[in-house]
């Protein structure tokens, strides 16, 4: 009896001997991919200092060059607003609104997704629930659409069916 619990004391110890290696290792890895790190980071300055020698100048420049992109990018974003705005020829359901128009285009013209104009309830039903069961494979359509209802792509399909119509009376 006595020798079963030495020889079972004995296991866990060689087992929390080996745990214990094996968290030295992990820091002796970690260390080194550490130092890996402060190795190249440290070869990176020299470079930089030989093209750029006026650090600080180079800095204040990087700023305002994000500055100017950051500007950019706000212009364009309010361009682009202002066209959505401007573009809108008839008025579409919030959901459409909130979950497509992004990217289908607020009367489903198309922008980063295609076109939606002219397809059939149908066809778009089955798109629709095709993205969903990942029938069709478009991760952005899938993970859109996992948390819809059925009853909810049933109504985008039927309302999105009425754009053809309604563009063409909005031109009129
Ligand atoms: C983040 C962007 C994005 C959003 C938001 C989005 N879509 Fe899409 N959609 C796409 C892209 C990209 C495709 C093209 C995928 C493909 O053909 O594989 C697509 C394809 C489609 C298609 C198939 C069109 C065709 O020509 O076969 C339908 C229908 C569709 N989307 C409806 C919707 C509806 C309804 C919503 C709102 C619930 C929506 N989409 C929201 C990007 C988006």
């Amino acid at each position: 009896m006595i020798r079963h619990i030495i020889a079972a004391i004995a296991t866990l110890l060689a087992l929390w001997a080996m745990v214990f290696m094996y968290q030295l290792d992990q820091k002796a890895e970690r260390f080194r991919q550490i130092q890996e790190i402060i190795e190249k980071s440290k070869q990176e300055v020299p470079v930089q200092k030989t093209t750029q020698p006026i650090q600080q100048i180079e800095e204040s420049s990087v700023e305002e060059q994000m500055k100017k992109e950051e500007d950019e990018v706000a212009k364009k974003l309010k361009a682009l607003r202002e066209r959505a705005g401007s573009a809108m020829a008839f008025k579409v359901s919030p959901l459409y609104k909130q979950k497509c128009s992004s990217c289908h285009g607020v009367n489903g013209e198309g922008a980063i997704g295609p076109s939606l104009i002219g397809k059939s309830e149908a066809d778009l039903y089955k798109a629709l629930t095709d993205f969903k069961s990942g029938v069709r494979k478009n991760y952005v359509m899938y993970g859109l659409l996992a948390k819809m209802s059925d009853a909810d792509l049933k109504a985008l399909s039927e309302e999105i069916a009425t754009f053809e119509e309604k563009l063409k009376a909005a031109a009129e």
